[in-house]
């Protein structure tokens, strides 16, 4: 049984196929968290030690008791209000504006089948999946405060996943001024953290360092999870490496602002906590009103930092991803983009169509451009209509033409945002978020609209319906290209309230979408990978990862992307040399490498312009990438080095019956006369001979594994190597 009670040690006690995690309530109805590990059995109360604390917060249901503080016991669900002066997960403030409350045990609930979270995204359970809810109650009498934590547990899978429901039942206002959804408090152990940091076009690259006494912490109060911080963190045994050492993560299924904490205590105690960003939030509760934490999905591995990629990659991909495109291959993309950015016609695509054609591709997406006054990136976001001037027809009209050269097509929109200069914006001017008599704060000439606004919502549904609805869109990248800063809804006096509830607007708009147009493949987009995160892969199965298509940068942006997201959802194509962003030249051979790496694979760059040997070498990429696609897709991968670091980058995806391999590898650095390169690939089925398939050559697993494959002597930087292999059955 994966999820237990024991009725006489008040714990509670769950089991994922690596992990165990264990609470308990204690004397006073606090709920401690007791451990969080490898797999274990019995009741592991002993962890938490008592020794007098009478200099500190005592317990306010047993002031005789010294030894009891709720300031160093670890905390399942810490609350500012009864003692722990750590940062909490959950303050709040009662009608009378005074802080604090005091949450203890009520009931629990095991139920069979895996939690949904109403409006917002979550790891899901389908028909034949082993999962189970726990539900615990937690209340404080004086506000009359309910808080209903939730625990999924899908073994198979060996995540746990947690949010909480905070309930007003009391007769006065409430006021949440800070939720989290989770934490992880350690009674001993030094950890490092690992979180993936960056910037527009640099996203997700991992920056790891130790948990120092004191609070370390990354978020966003962009309104979007952001190219600057991404909601997933590892927490690692100092020494832990890919293949060794116990490591702990936190996935936050939300798109919005966050907050996630580290924190080492006086005691060296660690708590790592992830939720909701607090800065721009203060959510008022009237009696009978709830707020939902969002879901955060932890991992735990007991060998290294690799197999947590695997249980994130694995569950992402088949419990939060959605929908017909989930376990299927991906259109090979031309996307107009980098090929003419807003200089196109619908001649100009139908030629780019043909082409792509005949190189082999899938699908022509039709970039920014399209439509109201969108010549440049001034003007004409929120006006939904077809330029048809431009396209020389309707959309339907080009799309039936594309179709015809054998192409399918998809189209680009930003539906949350408007340009001043817009239909929309003239009409509607109440209905961008800007603070009255303040100057609004632009961003790419745009304000965002409110989509904590029905009437917003609605208007952008029909005029999205109307264009999907003529029929020939199988695809659309659904992009959102600035922070919000101006946070001010004229539909509400509460203003900390529209962070959250705009939010929970793009999922409604998202969830229309998605039922009304089943088959259609949406891909998420913020300028670039502005919110790459488990909340928006609910809705769309793959996300542009960067703006950057430097294979270069590409390699560490993806290799970031690779701890907390699986190759499934990593859009990634091929562009032009010198590249726009970097101005570096790489040979196209690598730039296919690097750009396969991504289950969402394509190319964005003006096709007409290549020469024959261009053309020749795409043609054998795609036919490449329909031979690996599967292994890319669902395959185990490896980060075999950090391209930060290494020589050569290398990495590798697995089957999950191990019977097929590929190695991949690309050198970013050569010196005179230089050594050999060995990759040593992992993963491999141990005692097995495995067959390389260009050239039939044979290798053992282990010595595959041991010392590694040598590399043919570089004759040059990005030089690029794909190795598939069979294993001999
Ligand atoms: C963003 C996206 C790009 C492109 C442009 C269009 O920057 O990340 O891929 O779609 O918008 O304006």
């Amino acid at each position: 049984m994966s999820l237990s009670y024991d009725a006489s040690a008040r714990t509670f006690t769950i089991s994922t196929a690596a992990s165990t995690y264990q609470m308990k309530v204690d004397a006073h109805g606090y709920l401690l968290h007791l451990y969080y590990g490898a797999l274990a059995t019995g009741d592991m109360s002993y962890l938490v030690t008592y020794a007098d604390r009478s200099g500190m917060c005592g317990c306010p249901h047993d002031v005789a008791d010294r030894t009891y503080s709720l300031d160093v016991l670890p905390q399942e669900f810490p609350f500012q209000g009864a003692g722990d002066m750590r940062s909490p997960l959950l303050l709040v403030r009662g009608e009378d504006g005074t802080f604090g409350c005091d949450l203890r045990y009520v009931s629990h609930e095991i139920r069979p089948g895996k939690y949904g979270l109403p409006g917002l995204p979550s790891v899901y359970a389908q028909d034949g999946d082993d999962a189970e809810t726990l539900s615990i109650t937690l209340a404080d009498e004086r506000l009359g405060l309910e808080v209903e934590l939730l625990y999924g547990v899908m073994p198979a899978y060996d995540v746990i996943t947690r949010a909480a429901v905070v309930t007003n039942r009391g007769e006065g206002r409430v006021t949440v001024e800070k939720l989290q959804s989770a934490c992880l408090d350690f009674v001993s152990g030094d950890f490092d953290l690992i979180t993936f940091d960056g910037r527009h076009a640099m996203e997700r690259r991992p920056s790891r360092r130790p948990v120092m006494n004191g609070s370390m912490s990354v978020g966003s109060r962009r309104g979007m999870s952001s190219n600057q911080y991404n909601p997933m963190m590892v927490l690692c045994d100092r020494p832990a490496t890919e293949t060794s050492g116990r490591a702990w993560s936190m996935s936050f299924v939300y798109s919005g602002g966050f907050l996630a904490e580290a924190e080492r205590d006086q005691y060296e105690q660690t708590r790592v906590q992830m939720g909701l960003d607090d800065d721009l939030f203060s959510y008022p509760l009237e009696p009978g009103e709830k707020i939902v934490a969002p879901e955060v999905i932890m991992s735990f591995s007991p060998a290294g930092i690799e197999r947590i990629s695997h249980n994130l990659h694995r569950v992402i991909r088949e419990r939060v991803c959605r929908g017909p495109w989930r376990d299927s291959p991906r259109p090979v993309l031309i996307n107009s983009w980098e090929a003419c950015y807003f200089d196109f016609t619908g001649d100009k695509l139908v030629a780019l169509a043909k082409k792509a054609a005949s190189l082999g591709l899938d699908m022509l997406v039709m970039d920014d451009g399209w439509f109201g006054a969108r010549n440049d990136d001034h003007r004409g976001l929120g006006d939904w209509k077809p330029n048809m001037a431009k396209l020389g027809g309707s959309v339907a009209d080009l799309a039936r033409r594309v179709n015809e050269v054998g192409l399918g097509f998809g189209i680009w929109v930003e539906p949350e945002m408007v340009n001043e200069d817009s239909d929309l914006f003239r009409a509607h001017p109440d209905w961008a978020l800007a603070i009255p008599g303040k100057a609004p704060v632009l961003g790419r000439d745009q304000l965002v609209l409110d989509l904590s606004r029905a009437d917003v919502r609605d208007n952008l549904f029909e005029q999205l319906c109307a264009v999907l609805d003529q029929g020939g869109i199988d695809y659309v990248k659904w992009d959102y290209n600035r922070s919000i800063v101006d946070v001010h809804s004229r539909v509400t006096s509460d203003q900390g309230k529209v962070l959250y509830d705009y939010m929970l607007g793009l999922y409604d708009l998202l969830e229309r979408i998605v039922s009304r147009y089943p088959d259609l493949l949406i891909e998420g987009c913020s300028a670039g990978g502005g919110r790459f995160d488990a909340g928006m892969l609910h809705y769309t199965p793959q996300i542009w990862t960067s703006d950057n298509t430097d294979a270069r940068n590409r390699l560490e942006i993806q290799y970031g992307t690779s701890f907390g997201y699986p190759c499934s959802a990593v859009g990634a194509h091929v562009s032009a040399c010198p590249n726009e962003i970097t101005g570096r030249t790489i040979p196209l051979g690598a730039r296919g490498t690097v750009a396969m790496a991504g289950g969402a694979f394509g190319y964005e760059l003006d096709l007409m312009e290549l020469n024959d040997r261009a053309c020749e070498i795409i043609r054998t990429q795609v036919a490449t990438y329909r031979k690996v696609e599967h292994l890319v897709r669902e395959g185990l991968f490896y980060r075999l080095s950090d391209p930060k670091d290494a020589d050569v980058a290398a990495w590798e995806f697995v089957s999950e019956d191990g019977r097929e391999a590929l190695v991949c590898a690309v050198v970013t650095r050569v010196d005179g006369y230089g050594k050999a390169q060995y990759v040593v690939p992992r993963g491999l089925t141990p005692g097995a001979t495995y067959r390389m398939v260009s050239n039939g050559s044979e290798f053992s697993a282990d010595a595959l594994m041991d010392m590694g494959l040598p590399l043919t002597v570089p004759a040059g930087p990005y030089e690029n190597f794909m190795y598939r292999f069979e294993r001999v059955d």
